[in-house]
């Protein structure tokens, strides 16, 4: 740990910024954060609907094709109160596991999602701590929660995350991405926003190769744009 840091601080110099990332100021703002639909997307709850239609376009073809993973199960990291889950994941697979940071989401998950007999285990844990079970997963969905991961501790989950799919597994990563050159970070939440060619750059630090990538359509243009990546391991 560097000088000056507290032990949950972390830096990286991917960039020509220097940014701090903190795992418990960001997990201090999703605390006090509604825990509803609206709440998970910052005040746009109402593009949860097509943003769930831009995920379905993304992957049922790839559940299509002949080297498709099986539908058994898959796992929402970062899940917050479960909406990818309940919308989405427990349409298309027969058990869903999820994984979210903070205690408060992952109590209402378990109240929302009480009785839905896909959901399997809701693990209360950040990503760089989540140690996912070898060759258990047919898919990985891991949407809006890399912005809160330093370089580092992305390319080491990605990397266990591959250890974590069945043969023919596929990991999928929607996320902001920004225009500007550089990673933009913000205080408020303690995430960054990475450009592009530095999310691609670390896929493939962790050895992953992209493929498929679309953008997510139809978000207001204030908005960051939103990328879709599906990846496998790079033999
Ligand atoms: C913008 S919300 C998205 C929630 C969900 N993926 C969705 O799209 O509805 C970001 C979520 O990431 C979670 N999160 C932030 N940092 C995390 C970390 N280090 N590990 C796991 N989850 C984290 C937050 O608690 C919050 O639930």
């Amino acid at each position: 740990m560097e000088e000056g840091l507290s032990e949950n601080e972390t830096t990286d110099f991917c960039c020509a910024e220097k940014f701090v990332l903190s795992y418990e100021d960001a997990d201090k703002y999703w605390s006090v954060q509604e825990p509803t639909i609206n709440g998970m997307l910052g005040g746009f709850g109402n593009l949860s609907t097509i943003d769930i239609q831009g995920s379905e376009k993304f992957l049922i073809p790839l559940l299509k094709k002949i080297d498709a993973p099986s539908r058994q199960k898959a796992i929402d990291c970062g899940a917050g109160i479960g909406r990818i889950t309940k919308h989405f994941l427990t349409k298309l697979f027969a058990s869903v596991d999820m994984v979210e940071q903070c205690s408060k989401l992952t109590a209402q998950a378990e109240i929302l999602l009480k009785g839905n007999q896909k959901v399997g285990r809701i693990f209360n844990k950040g990503l760089q701590d989540f140690e996912p079970e070898k060759e258990l997963y047919d898919l990985i969905w891991i949407q809006w929660v890399l912005i809160y991961l330093t370089d580092e501790d992305l390319v080491s989950f990605l990397k266990r995350c591959k250890k974590a799919l069945k043969p023919r597994g596929i990991i999928v990563v929607k996320e902001n991405v920004t225009s500007s050159p550089d990673p933009e970070p913000d205080h408020e939440d303690s995430s960054v926003t990475r450009p592009e060619e530095t999310l691609e750059d670390l896929f493939s630090r962790a050895s992953l190769r992209i493929i498929k990538k679309q953008q997510q359509h139809r978000f207001p243009q204030e908005l960051f744009k939103v990328q879709m990546y599906a990846l496998r391991p790079d033999q």
